[in-house]
């Protein structure tokens, strides 16, 4: 990846964190050299934050690598130490979740609430038949109970697969096929940019093939008409009548926790197992350190869904294990305006807010003067994750949603890794916008070459994780093979992400996208990434996707779709104006090499619903194909905006 490498965004910025907020940190440079000095020292540490039934007798066992096992004989509920522990402390009053739905519909829920309506449900699904070991499929829009159903399955042992709201009936009905659910929990519906949106429906369609399935229980949420057949019951009627006290047993530390599928663009989705004590560790760890959380006076507010990994560690496991207040909120982001989020801020005083590239470019594209009608000053730190966010949104980020002073964290990790794990550390580390900066205390990260050899700093390659991690993903459910070829095939006794990246001449880490989205053009490697960025640098662009589309000269030529901002005149000859100029810009900044071929002016982007562009569809326009398979996109409609709105130019 040398040209790549050359390429890069001459990006010298540097933001040391606020001295208040170092000088209070939970966690300090120390810990890097506890964790360097004896790594699984550091882990037990960490891994007694949480409570164990039983202790452990080993940390880690790597005996039978790829397949890890850690704190081995060592017994805990997961959902014991997410609600009991916070309970017995003399903590049952705290708010746990100040939860929002789109209509404006609000719930504050308790730590002792939840732990009421936990120990229900996992009452109701034991009369079910539910136990230790069976699956249980979750379909649900972001209510409480998407929280209470996971940690009523965490409760009882069973392995939860959460499938995001915005699935079709068949990727619900391959989901639940391969992993044999017994039970689906689903909602009549849930609201999206205003309107009600069916689930119960789609279940029921996706019910047609599964034979697996016995119950269907189905929370009211919107009150529309549903169908109703033998295998149906209301949530209200039967786990809010159950019993409120449930006694938790413990498991073992790998006992199954969840499976969750990845986002699988192109093959069939992986289902990515995790399990239950070194997870729990590693998440509940990461966000007390990288969120610099102080349970007692932040409200923590993630923005993502609950069908998503980011949804699975940072809004039900790691914040309920640290005892946090936080914000959960339904809807989008534009409904009713453009300025919920930060009415939501605003209301709830969010002191941390985690948060994806994709949102922070929107917001962008919608201007700064729709934040700054509201009262933010509560924000003390911002988090990043889901994609490489280009310099220029981070700056955005921190100067019109922080204030210029708050320390943005962009967090790189996959659904396979569980938990965050490279990051900057906002009491520690001077961050540098657009880098991920370094491997947390305890992960052994690196970038290596096509031989698998280390690079030096100022080199590039591709993105591994040496060490096995606590909350590393143990299989991919059904098909220890494919665990074993997809991720430590590729480099001898690592573990291959998938991921570009380049050490700086400081050795920090900066994410380069999927290795898949790097374009051969003329010989040379450029990757989307860095051309997107060089995009989003003009003051004209709001975001930019790039795909490299076959080309009879030169292999592959780089074709970009790029949205305007919104002030920006792109008719008749000012458009053919603004695509020479962008074009040229990119080739000043990057290189004569990286020039596009082809800008188009777009609208909209296609976005999977977890806010990655799928590049597939750009390549198939590029390409002049038809179109693939859409079903994955949040908005299906974009593709037909894209093809009749281009501003096309060769
Ligand atoms: C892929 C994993 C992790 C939760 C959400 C996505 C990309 C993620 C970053 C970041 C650059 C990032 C990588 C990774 N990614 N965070 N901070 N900087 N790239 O989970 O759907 O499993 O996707 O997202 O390409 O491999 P996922």
């Amino acid at each position: 990846m040398s040209e790549t490498l050359a390429n890069l965004l001459k990006e010298e910025r540097t933001f040391p964190p606020p001295a208040a907020l170092a000088a209070e940190a939970n966690v300090t440079d120390v810990a890097y050299q506890q964790a360097a000095d004896d790594r699984l020292a550091f882990w037990e540490t960490q891994a007694r934050r949480l409570e164990w039934s039983k202790p452990w007798d080993q940390v880690l066992d790597w005996s039978n690598p790829p397949f890890a096992k850690w704190f081995v004989g060592g017994e805990l509920n997961v959902a014991y130490n997410c609600l009991d522990r916070h309970v017995a402390a003399g903590n049952g009053d705290k708010v746990a979740i100040h939860w929002e739905g789109e209509p404006g519909d609000t719930r504050t829920i308790t730590y002792a609430d939840l732990l009421t309506s936990v120990s229900q449900a996992a009452n109701y699904l034991t009369e079910l038949g539910v136990t230790a070991g069976d699956r249980v499929a979750i379909y649900l829009p972001m209510i409480p109970e998407a929280a209470v159903a996971m940690l009523a399955c965490a409760r009882l042992g069973a392995t939860h697969s959460v499938v995001f709201g915005g699935f079709s009936a068949d990727s619900l009905s391959n989901r639940i096929n391969d992993a044999t659910a017994k039970v689906v929990i689903t909602a009549d519906g849930g609201y999206r940019r205003g309107k009600p949106s069916g689930l119960k429906s789609i279940v029921d369609e996706a019910l047609k093939s599964t034979p697996s399935v016995e119950h269907v229980l189905v929370v009211r949420r919107t009150g529309q008409e549903v169908a109703w057949g033998e295998k149906d019951l209301w949530w209200h009627e039967t786990v809010e009548q159950a019993a409120t006290e449930h006694t938790a047993q413990a498991f073992d530390a790998e006992h199954p926790l969840f499976i969750l599928y990845t986002s699988g663009t192109t093959a069939k989705p992986k289902g990515i197992l995790h399990t239950s004590g070194g997870y729990l560790t590693q998440a509940a760890f990461t966000h007390h350190a990288v969120f610099d959380l102080k349970p007692e006076t932040d409200v923590y507010w993630c923005t993502a869904d609950i069908g998503w990994v980011t949804g699975h560690s940072y809004i039900v496991y790691g914040p309920l294990a640290n005892g946090a207040t936080q914000v959960m909120y339904e809807g989008t982001p534009d409904t009713p305006s453009k300025a919920r989020f930060w009415e939501i801020v605003d209301r709830y005083k969010v002191t941390i807010l985690y948060t994806a590239p994709t949102l922070i470019r929107t917001m962008m594209k919608w201007g700064a003067d729709i934040p700054a009608a509201h009262d933010l000053s509560s924000l003390r730190i911002l988090g990043s994750v889901g994609e490489p966010i280009n310099p220029e949104a981070w700056i955005w980020y921190r100067e019109t949603i922080g204030h210029g002073n708050t320390p943005v964290v962009d967090t790189w990790w996959q659904t396979e890794t569980g938990a965050i794990m490279i990051s900057p550390l906002p009491g520690v580390t001077a961050t540098k916008p657009g880098s991920a900066m370094t491997p947390l205390p305890g992960i052994t990260a690196d970038v290596v070459d096509d031989q698998g050899k280390s690079v030096p700093n100022g080199g590039g390659g591709y993105l591994v994780l040496r060490e096995p991690w606590p909350s590393m993903l143990r299989t991919i459910w059904g098909d220890d093979n494919r665990f074993v070829e997809t991720y430590w095939s590729r480099f001898d006794g690592m573990y291959f992400a998938g991921d570009g990246a380049k050490k700086d001449d400081d050795g920090h880490i900066w994410l380069l996208g999927r290795v898949d989205d790097v374009m051969l053009v003329s010989g040379h490697n450029i990757s989307t990434t860095e051309v997107e960025s060089a995009l989003v640098s003009h003051p004209s662009v709001a975001e930019a996707a790039v795909v490299g589309a076959t080309d009879p000269t030169t292999g592959q030529a780089i074709v970009a779709f790029t949205i305007p901002r919104g002030n920006v005149d792109t008719s008749g000859e000012a458009g053919e104006a603004l695509i020479q100029e962008l074009r040229n810009h990119v080739a000043k900044t990057l290189g004569p090499i990286a020039k596009p071929r082809q800008i188009m002016l777009v609208a909209e982007l296609p976005k999977t619903r977890s806010g990655k562009i799928m590049r597939r569809l750009l390549r198939d326009v590029a390409e002049h194909r038809s179109l693939g398979d859409v079903t994955t996109l949040q908005d299906s409609t974009v593709m037909d905006l894209i093809a009749s709105g281009m501003k096309d130019s060769k």
